[in-house]
Formats: C-alpha cells, structure tokens, sequence
C-alpha cells in the first residue's frame, strides 16, 4: 500500500534532516528531490542543454560528489524555472512517491504539483536569517569559504527565484501543515513532524 508524506519548503529550512528522520521513523523510503535539480545544474554547468539534461538524467548522477557546492545549488535553481526541466523530471517523483512501502518527498512543489494527493502534507520554514546561519555553519563545516553576509544574499535571491517562477512556485499546498522552525531546535522540528505524521499514519 502506498502512503505518500510530502515536505516542502526553502532552502535550509531543516527539510533535509526532517525527511530523513520521517523516513527512519515510518520506515519510509526517501527522496530528496533538489538532487534532481542540482543533477541537472551541474551538467548544465558542464555545457549541456536543461532539457537534454534533465531527459538523460540517471540514477548515478545523484551520487556526484558535487551537488552539495553553492555554485551547483545556483545552477540548480535556474534550471527549475524551466516548465520542460520539470516535465522531464515530474515522473521519476511520482513514481517513487507512490512505490509499494511508502516513501517521504522532500523539494519545493511535492504537496502542491506532484503529488497533491498525498497522505501527509508539510511545509517546513524558517525566517531567512536563520537558514542562512544554518547553511553558513554547513558550508564552512564542509570546508567551503563563504562569508555569511554571501550566504543570506544567496538565500533570498533563492527564495526569490523559487517563489516569483512561474512553472510550480514554491508555495504551502492549501491543506499543508506549516512547521515554523525559526525558535526549535533538531530534535523539537523532528519530534512536531513525527507527531504529525503519526496522526495520519494511524
Ligand atoms: O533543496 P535544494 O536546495 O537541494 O534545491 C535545489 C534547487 O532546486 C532549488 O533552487 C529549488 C529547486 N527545486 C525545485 O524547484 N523543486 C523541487 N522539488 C526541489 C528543488
């Protein structure tokens, strides 16, 4: 039986930890759905087309080793403001959403475009400043130079780009719970979206 638990929202909003942490808990398979965007950015990045990217793109390009940097994460957020990029990638998500098991989507339009159906249904936010400190503390942690005054300029622009598209913006579904994670901690984030998915889950 499929049961399908969604969870949007911006960048660093804890959506990540959150959905890895669902996914643990109901036993759930799980699919972070920006690693198809930052996929397609960095084949971009390597001179390829969107669209010819986004249509070749395999399993293994998931597992390149540099999805993570900020230049890909920019790429990634120009790509998904093509209509034919997300076309191209819109089966993959549903199909996975409803595999025998269960399965968590994490992204920015899973409540709203692709899955609207969904058992479960959460936007996970935060207030700029804080998912800037959040990437901040990631991304020197992991080696990167970044300045945090670069980081939240990189954050809004993002937010500005994902919110302002045209093709799937991003947006709560209507009968998404919202998870402002401003004022909690790992655990209290963790622990609101467990509770939430357990009402459902019965
Ligand atoms: O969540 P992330 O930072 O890995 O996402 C990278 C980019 O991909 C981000 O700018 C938004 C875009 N994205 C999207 O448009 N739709 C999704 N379902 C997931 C990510």
């Amino acid at each position: 039986m499929s049961f399908t638990v969604a969870i949007d929202g911006p960048a660093a909003a804890g959506k990540g930890t959150i959905s890895r942490a669902v996914a643990n808990r109901f036993d759930l398979a799980h699919l972070d759905t920006g690693l198809l965007y930052r996929a397609v950015g960095a084949k971009v990045l390597e001179g390829m087309q969107p669209r010819e990217a986004a249509e070749a793109l395999q399993a293994a390009d998931l597992e390149a080793g540099n999805l993570r940097t900020s230049a890909v994460a920019e790429a990634a957020s120009r790509v998904a403001v093509l209509p034919e990029v997300r076309a191209a990638l819109t089966d993959f998500q549903r199909a996975f959403a409803r595999r025998a098991g269960g399965a968590v989507l994490d992204g920015r339009d899973i409540g709203t475009v692709i899955c609207p159906e969904a058992e479960v249904k959460l936007f996970v936010t935060a207030s700029p400043e804080v998912r800037a400190e959040r990437r901040f503390l990631e991304l020197t942690a992991a080696g990167q130079e970044v300045t945090r005054a670069g980081v939240l300029a990189d954050v809004k622009a993002r937010d500005e780009r994902d919110s302002s598209r045209s093709a799937a913006p991003l947006r709560p579904a209507e009968d998404a719970v919202v998870l402002d994670t401003s004022e909690l901690d790992i655990e209290a984030a963790v622990a609101a979206a467990v509770a939430t998915v357990a009402a459902r889950r019965g």
